[in-house]
C-alpha cells in the first residue's frame, strides 16, 4: 500500500504530531511505501500532491487549535478536496493531540475530519486523540507499555494494526497514565510559563489572553 502521512504541526522543530508519527512509522512500514509530508514548510510540490491523491491510506496528524483543525491544515485539506483523489477507496486515519489533559477534547475536530471525508468521498478509518500532548514527547525515555506510556502503547498498537489491515476502528481518546492535577502544575511551570517568557509575555498576559 502507499501511505501518505501529513504532519500538520506548524512547529518548525520538534512537535508532538511528529513524535507520534515517528512512533507509528515502524509499526506500519512492512510491505508499504510511506511518505511523510510536513505542510508547515510551505506549499507542497505538484508531484507530492499527485502522490497524496493516489495513496491508499492517508494519515492526518495535527494539533488541536481552538477545539478545531488548525487553519493552515484546513486550507491544505480544502486544496486536496478541490484536486480530488484517484480512488474513492483511500482510507483516512487521524492523529490529533491537544494541550489540555483530556484526549476527548479532540472529538469535535474528529467530526470535522469525518465531514471532510464524506464531502471528498473518502472512506473513514479511525481517529486517535491524545490529551496532554506536550507531555507525550517528554516520556520518550520510558519504555512503551509501561507507567505513563501504557495507554499510548495500547492505542498505537491497535491503530497501526487497523492501518496495516486497512480496516476501520472505533475512535479512541486517551491521556498519559499520569495524575491530571500533577500535569496541570507541571505543564504550567515546564511548558506554558517558559514558552510565554520566551515570547516576551508575562504569566498575567497568558490569563488575559483567555478573557
Ligand atoms: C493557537 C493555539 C490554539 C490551541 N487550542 C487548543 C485547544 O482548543 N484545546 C487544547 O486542548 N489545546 C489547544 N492548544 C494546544 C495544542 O493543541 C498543544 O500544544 C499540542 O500539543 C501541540 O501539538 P504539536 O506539537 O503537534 O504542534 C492550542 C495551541 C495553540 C498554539
Amino acid at each position: 500500500m502507499e501511505i501518505s502521512i501529513i504532519n500538520g504541526s506548524p512547529k518548525p522543530g520538534h512537535s508532538t504530531s511528529g513524535y507520534i508519527i515517528d512512533l507509528i512509522v515502524p509499526r506500519i512500514s512492512e510491505g508499504n511505501i510511506l511518505e511523510i509530508y510536513n505542510i508547515s514548510r510551505g506549499n507542497l510540490q505538484e508531484g507530492q500532491f499527485v502522490k497524496i491523491q493516489n495513496c491508499d491510506v492517508l494519515v492526518l496528524a495535527f494539533p488541536l487549535y481552538v477545539d478545531s483543525i488548525p487553519s493552515h491544515m484546513l486550507r491544505f485539506m480544502a486544496e486536496l478536496e478541490e484536486r480530488g483523489f484517484a480512488s474513492k477507496n483511500t482510507m483516512v486515519y487521524c492523529i490529533i493531540n491537544n494541550g489540555f489533559f483530556e484526549g476527548k477534547q479532540n472529538r469535535i475536530a474528529t467530526m470535522q475530519v469525518k465531514n471532510w471525508c464524506k464531502r471528498t468521498g473518502l472512506v473513514w478509518g479511525q481517529a486517535i486523540g491524545a490529551g496532554a500532548g506536550e507531555m507525550i514527547p517528554m516520556l520518550k525515555d520510558i519504555p512503551m507499555g509501561h507507567g505513563p506510556n501504557k495507554s499510548i502503547f495500547n492505542v498505537l498498537e491497535c491503530f497501526s494494526a487497523n492501518i496495516m489491515g486497512k480496516k476501520a476502528g472505533e475512535d479512541i481518546y486517551f491521556s498519559p497514565d499520569w495524575p491530571r492535577w500533577l500535569w496541570k502544575i507541571q505543564a504550567s511551570f515546564c511548558v506554558w510559563y517558559p514558552r510565554a517568557r520566551a515570547n516576551k509575555l508575562t504569566k498575567r498576559d497568558l490569563y488575559a489572553a483567555g478573557k
